[in-house]
């Protein structure tokens, strides 16, 4: 395994068993030999129907849960440094806000775990206030609990990108919106795109992905079974993503 410096995200064979059960006597296979490469600064989008293995990549890569086999590299480091996560902005699929908490207050809190000095994070929350379009009087005075789940998706952005990340995995950060909602988020990445991060994101909703991604992968009951980018992975096939996701997909799931 050699370190690519290009890279934001490789990985070789990664595998993943689940024991469940009561007597954790079988076995769930939730990644199969999953190798994927996402260079610095593209958006990669992973495309897989629900059950495919998509959270499971994540929770891998960001190190909350551990791999059966196989290795990957998060910006050329193994995974579990612990110098890379300053660099890794995490939007976990069902984001837990604290209820009571201000978006402002939430926010702080974050950047407290990064450990940032009262003045900076004051700036950096303004910032991201501005590009989620949550106005700061906003923030600071309504709890979340009296936010729509729009915002609240908007704030879960927010605290994924407080450390200034420069790779930003999104597990699933449309799912649950409107479609008023899913514009501005799919705009918000857009713009973080043109930043130059690196944008890593889940999703079972092929327009999603479409859209925004300059590459992608088709996951389909743990298995990687294409990679590339549309034109690539499209070729000559005259259909939409949506007929050739279909066609990837049929077989392995009846299979
Ligand atoms: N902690 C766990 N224990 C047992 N099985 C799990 C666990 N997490 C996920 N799985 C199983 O792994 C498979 C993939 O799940 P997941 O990665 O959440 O898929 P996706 O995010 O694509 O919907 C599913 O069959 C799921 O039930
Ligand atoms: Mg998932």
């Amino acid at each position: 395994m050699t370190n690519n410096t290009e890279l934001a995200v490789a990985t070789w064979n990664l595998t993943k068993t689940y024991k469940t059960g009561f007597w954790l006597n079988q076995q769930i296979t939730s990644l199969q030999n999953c190798s994927i490469t996402v260079a610095k600064g593209e958006t990669f989008g992973l495309l897989g129907p629900n059950g495919a293995g998509k959270t499971t990549l994540l929770k891998i890569l960001l190190g909350i849960t551990k791999a059966s086999s196989g290795k990957a590299q998060i910006l050329g480091r193994p995974l579990g440094d612990q110098m890379v996560r300053q660099y890794i902005g995490y939007l976990p699929e069902n984001a837990y806000f604290y209820n009571h908490l201000s978006a402002w207050e939430f926010l702080e809190f974050t950047a407290n775990l990064f450990t940032m000095p009262a003045s900076l994070s004051r700036t950096r929350i303004k910032q991201l206030l501005d590009l989620v379009g949550i106005a700061q009087s906003t923030a600071k005075k309504k709890q979340m609990k009296h936010y729509s789940k729009g915002m609240l998706q908007r704030v879960g952005l927010a605290q994924a990108l407080i450390n200034d990340p420069d790779l930003i995995l999104l597990d699933e950060p449309m799912s649950g919106l409107d479609p008023l909602g899913r514009y501005e988020v799919r705009e918000i990445i857009l713009s973080l795109k043109q930043e130059g991060k690196t944008i890593f994101f889940n999703s079972h909703v092929l327009t999603d992905v479409e859209r925004i991604c300059d590459r992608l992968a088709i996951l389909a009951a743990g298995e990687i079974l294409c990679i590339g980018s549309l034109k690539e992975l499209l070729g000559d096939y005259d259909n939409s993503l949506e007929d050739f996701f279909i066609s990837q997909i049929k077989p392995k799931i009846y299979s």
